[in-house]
């Protein structure tokens, strides 16, 4: 038997988290003012190499990189930063007059890593970038908004962790302080940190292996390093944050693992005893020199990403109440003549907007009940042959266990009377269990 490829996995009981967090995910990205945006699985693969950085571990171990038939080099998208960044450059958004230009992404990101828990080959990103503001309180903004998704989802138990590597001057200047620092020591590190000594020497800061290295612990922090104007960017980050009531923890070894970010980077964690030190629910920062990196004009940028499959996980543990699936009416149907009637009778319950279903299997009277019962239907709608030459139907309400006999004309009205009952808003009672 075929069976899925290593990391995938497919969506089954989860696909109602994953309804439950896209409604969120359109509703909060209303109340922020975000456009989704939708680029492709697949870019040329210089966009990655440009613009996530040659040295990170995204690029140098994880990419999943093709060459198709017409010999082009593409690659699976790792992040969805980039493509935005491309999308934008490329449709010339930068035009649109609503400045900052913001947008919101959803879908499915590749990366080759081992599996384990919360880590997967193909996973899903939410994420956010705003476009053309340097200021610092969009940065705070951009916080707000990645908080408010977990708020709207009742996620409590999380920790905003948040730093600063300031931009271009202070990145230098730390730069060299570190790599001084570690001069004498590189050899005591691990092999992917002499690596990065040389490539990217921040990633030394977060490295799981070395982090308890008296080396490391004494190492220079890049919020020691800004420059008068960055540390007042940051200072203004925090202001934002404070005023909008938003708890943010300083950590001063936050780096984060792509190359393009200045000034502000931040992570959201849950704890490490629901996703062990895949804990990072989401991730982000600002980027003021990508656009121009990959050739679009001078754009600071701001944004994130969440998991969702790590999102999943946090809201499971949380135990967040999902509504059960459910049906307004099931059709049970006995004989091909009452099939044809419930089949027309359902229709029009269905333009009416309830949610019904029928038995389309031939089964019994008892295997069509059970049925029901599995799909939680509130009516049972009982159409026999003689129901079929009376031009009627039976009603059995589920929840009263009431049962009514009414023709076929007034059923529909029957059914949206007994869901109303006692309430003025047919429209709100009706989609609601
Ligand atoms: P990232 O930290 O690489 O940032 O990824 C964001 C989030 O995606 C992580 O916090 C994690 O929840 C999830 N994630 C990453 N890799 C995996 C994986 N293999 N399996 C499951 N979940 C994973 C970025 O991607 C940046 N583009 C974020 C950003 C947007 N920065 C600015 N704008």
């Amino acid at each position: 038997m075929i069976k899925r490829m290593k990391g995938t996995y497919d969506v089954t009981e989860d696909i109602a988290y994953m309804h439950e967090i896209e409604k969120k995910i359109m509703t909060v990205s209303r109340l922020f003012n975000y456009n989704e945006l939708r680029t492709p699985h697949f870019e040329a693969s210089s966009l990655f190499h440009r613009g996530v950085g040659e040295a990170t571990d995204i690029i140098s171990k994880e990419t999943y990189d093709f060459i198709d038939r017409g010999k082009r080099d593409n690659t699976l998208r790792p992040e969805g930063t980039a493509g935005v960044v491309r999308a934008y450059i490329e449709n010339k958004l930068y035009i649109d007059p609503v400045t900052p230009q913001k947008y919101y992404y959803y879908g499915s990101m590749f990366r080759y890593e081992r599996p384990q828990k919360g880590r997967f080959r193909e996973f899903r990103q939410f994420g956010a970038e705003a476009f053309g503001s340097p200021h610092p309180h969009i940065d705070a903004e951009v916080i707000a908004y990645a908080v408010m998704l977990l708020r709207s989802l009742k996620l409590k138990d999380v920790t905003v962790h948040i730093n600063s590597l300031g931009d271009t001057a202070s990145k230098t200047a730390f730069h060299k302080a570190l790599k001084t620092h570690l001069r004498d020591d590189i050899d005591t590190l691990c092999s992917d940190c002499q690596t990065r000594y040389e490539e990217n020497p921040l990633r030394i800061l977060d490295c799981k292996v070395d982090q308890d290295k008296a080396v490391l612990k004494t190492a220079p922090k890049p919020l020691d390093y800004l420059n008068d104007e960055d540390k007042a960017h940051f200072d203004q980050v925090l202001q934002g944050l404070r005023a909008m009531h938003i708890d943010v923890e300083v950590d001063k070894n936050l780096v984060r693992g792509l190359d393009y970010y200045t000034h502000t980077v931040f992570e959201i964690k849950v704890s490490k005893d629901l996703l062990g030190n895949q804990n990072a629910i989401c991730g982000g920062g600002r980027y003021n020199h990508l656009v121009e990196t990959l050739e679009g004009p001078t754009t600071p940028a701001v944004g994130f990403a969440f998991g969702i499959e790590r999102l999943i996980v946090a809201l499971k543990a949380a135990n967040y109440p999902l509504k059960e699936p459910y049906l307004h009416s099931y059709f049970l149907v006995l004989g091909d003549r009452a099939r044809l009637a419930g089949l027309a009778l359902m229709q029009r319950f269905r333009m009416g907007g309830l949610m019904c279903n029928m038995d389309f299997m031939e089964k019994s009277m008892k295997a069509q009940f059970k049925q029901s019962d599995h799909q939680s239907a509130r009516f049972v709608i009982i159409i026999g042959e003689d129901e079929v030459n009376q031009e009627t139907v039976q009603i059995k309400d589920q929840e009263t266990k009431e049962e009514y006999t009414v023709t076929i004309n007034e059923a529909y009205e029957k059914v949206v009377d007994l869901l109303t009952a006692g309430s003025a808003c047919v429209d709100c009672d009706k989609g609601e269990k």
